[in-house]
């Protein structure tokens, strides 16, 4: 089975790399074509549950560390 990781980007969105699949509260699956995809944890994203980049713009501030 392949890895898949996990990111928190600092101030910005979940990066997630790896074979993934990613589903929709019904079960639908959402189309990834890339194994890195980006999840707005912001909260502002256009486009949830993916990243659009308004991270940047809304002053979102996150500095997740695992230590
Ligand atoms: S984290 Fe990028 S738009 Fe929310």
């Amino acid at each position: 089975m392949a890895d898949v990781t996990i990111t928190p980007r600092k101030n910005g969105p979940y990066m997630v790399q790896g074979p993934l699949k990613l589903i929709d509260p019904a079960g639908n699956e959402f189309t990834v074509e890339e194994d890195i995809i980006f999840l707005c944890r912001c909260g502002e994203s256009e486009n949830k549950p993916f990243c659009d980049g308004a991270h940047r713009s809304c002053g979102f501030e996150a500095d997740t560390t695992a230590g």
